[in-house]
């Protein structure tokens, strides 16, 4: 397996007196030279307030903006740069369009479609709207391996639907969305899809035309770039009719006394001074990535997975949640050892250097379903190995004996 591990400096450190063994890629992934390097020179060589300065730096600081957006909108292959906002993160895309959107297009008696794998940040936004507007927000349940029938594509999404908005990866159990059916769906009735792609874009390739969605947020410090930057793509038309979510500087054409009027797209979503050295750290990270290729990508956390839940399923008092294969997954591992709470377990980890997450994962409601209060988590990015693998695995076997349990 092809190393990638040389490219990112923080994966050569040492923690508790071992060397990292970081495993937590599906909260942040951690960050390769050609971004820090990126970022470094833009503030080195380039920083300045975009759009509002006709001084030379200023005008290098907008086209650095405006260059990303551009890199951005070729990497999800989107039609327009005007489609690409930029946002902080993806709670903020689904908040924006939440409130742009959701508080202006849907009405009472309408329906809004989810399922229940979604991250707070895709779920919460859309109860405000229900709340305020007198909607209903349905859920789209799941199998035993954590994925969506077809039934309930078919039952949930009707006439009365105004929005799907769906995790294309569940940041719990891994499992993929069948998007090309819900779109389908919804499309047929007249319902717009919004697509959470935090947990897929930095795992494969996102097309937005292809996958034919209406809306799509991602967060940059999951692909590899820096925090406080994120995207969300929306069709120009729909874009277009939404009014402004946040106000003040830089989304304006004309201020008057008692009103105003917006800018064109993209600048009536982005008010305020952006996060340019972010912008241009996420167009280095999709730069990176498309140097790597998602093929490799792809290849090698199929492989590191296989070889986790393998390993994992090994160990008795180990239970996995969601399906246990590593065809049409992603490297998103929850699991449970009998008798431990996640919390310790990933504190015992961690004294060996070893980097999981417990909790509930930002996703009550799923975890409520699952019947479960919390688990622990390791996820996988490409430049994991299979001693990654190994060294947890022996981590974890170490945790029942610390707890007292003997093995
Ligand atoms: C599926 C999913 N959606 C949304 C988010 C929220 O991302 P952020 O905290 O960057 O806004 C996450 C973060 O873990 C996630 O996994």
């Amino acid at each position: 397996m092809k190393r990638y591990k040389d490219d990112f400096p923080i994966l050569q450190t040492t923690v508790n007196g071992h060397p990292l063994v970081y495993l937590d890629s599906a909260a942040t992934a951690q960050k390769p030279n050609p971004v820090i390097d990126a970022v470094a020179a833009y503030y080195r060589e380039t920083n300045a307030n975009p759009h509002r300065g006709n001084y030379d730096l200023s005008v290098r600081a907008t086209e650095a903006y405006e260059q990303s957006r551009e890199v951005i909108r070729k990497f999800i292959g989107a039609e327009k740069s005007e489609e690409i906002i930029f946002t902080r993160n993806t709670t903020e895309s689904f908040n924006l369009l939440a409130y742009s959107y959701g508080m202006n297009f849907i009405g009472k008696g309408d329906e809004i479609v989810i399922s229940i794998l979604e991250h707070h940040s895709n779920l919460i936004p859309w109860q405000q709207v229900a709340k305020a507007k007198g909607a209903t927000l349905k859920y789209l349940y799941i199998n035993n391996e954590g994925e969506i029938p077809d039934e309930e594509i078919e039952n949930k999404i009707t006439e009365k639907t105004k929005l799907v908005s769906i995790t294309h990866v569940s940041n719990v159990l891994g499992s993929i969305s069948p998007v090309e059916k819900i779109v389908k769906k919804a499309h047929s009735v007249g319902a717009v899809v919004a697509l959470d792609c935090a947990q897929s874009i930095p795992h494969f390739e996102i097309d937005v035309k292809k996958l034919g969605v209406d809306f799509a947020a991602f967060s940059g410090h999951k692909m590899l770039a820096p925090m406080g930057i994120g995207v969300l793509y929306g069709r120009e038309e729909l874009l277009d009719k939404m009014p402004p979510f946040f106000t003040g500087g830089d989304m304006i054409e004309y201020v008057y006394e008692q009103d105003f009027t917006a800018a064109p797209l993209p600048q009536k979503f982005e008010a305020g001074t952006q996060n340019v050295g972010g912008a241009v750290g996420i167009a280095a990270a999709a730069h990176y990535i498309e140097k790597i290729g998602y093929e490799n990508i792809i290849k090698t956390e199929t492989e590191l997975t296989k070889y986790a839940l393998e390993k994992l399923s090994t160990v008795p008092y180990i239970t996995i949640y969601g399906k246990k294969n590593s065809v049409g997954r992603c490297g998103v591992i929850s699991f449970n050892i009998k008798d431990a709470h996640p919390h310790d377990v990933a504190s015992i980890v961690d004294a060996g250097g070893v980097a999981i997450r417990s909790g509930h994962h930002c996703a009550q409601p799923l975890l409520r379903y699952l019947g479960l209060n919390a688990t622990c988590r390791a996820s996988f990015y490409f430049y994991n190995t299979f001693e990654d693998v190994d060294i947890l695995v022996e981590n974890l076997k170490s945790v029942r004996k610390w707890l007292g349990y003997g093995a």
